[in-house]
């Protein structure tokens, strides 16, 4: 079950729209040690993915979503991790399926996709 977000939390703050709605940050951070990382476990993948969908929908520039790449959020243990602002909500995903629907259910619609969540 899904959870409905208000509509532009950002708006209600500044008085204005913001230049973008929504970022959506993934840890790409890989480790020269070889120790556990995002990058492990499909991150650039799930980027990729992400970046390509938002596109396909026209959800990407000024007023809509940003896309971006990030180190290590510091969230390792859950890895592959991403996180949606303004909201601050996380996810951790596994395959191109999950990142699908957080791109149509929370980046396009507003919703939260429970199953994905991490604390
Ligand atoms: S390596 Fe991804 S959160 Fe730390």
């Amino acid at each position: 079950m899904s959870e409905k977000l208000f509509e532009s939390p950002a708006e209600t703050v500044r008085g204005t729209k913001p230049y973008f709605e929504r970022h959506i940050f993934f840890c790409l951070n890989e480790r020269a040690s070889g120790e556990d990382c995002c990058a492990q476990h499909g991150a650039m993948a799930g980027f990729e993915r992400c970046k390509q969908q938002v596109k396909a929908l026209k959800l990407n520039g000024p007023g809509q979503v940003r896309v971006n790449k990030a180190g290590c959020l510091d969230r390792c243990a859950n890895g592959p991790v991403a996180v949606v602002y303004p909201e601050g909500v996380w996810y951790s995903y596994v395959d191109t399926h999950d990142i699908d629907e957080i791109v149509e259910s929370h980046l396009k619609n507003g919703r939260l996709v429970q199953r994905l969540l991490i604390p």
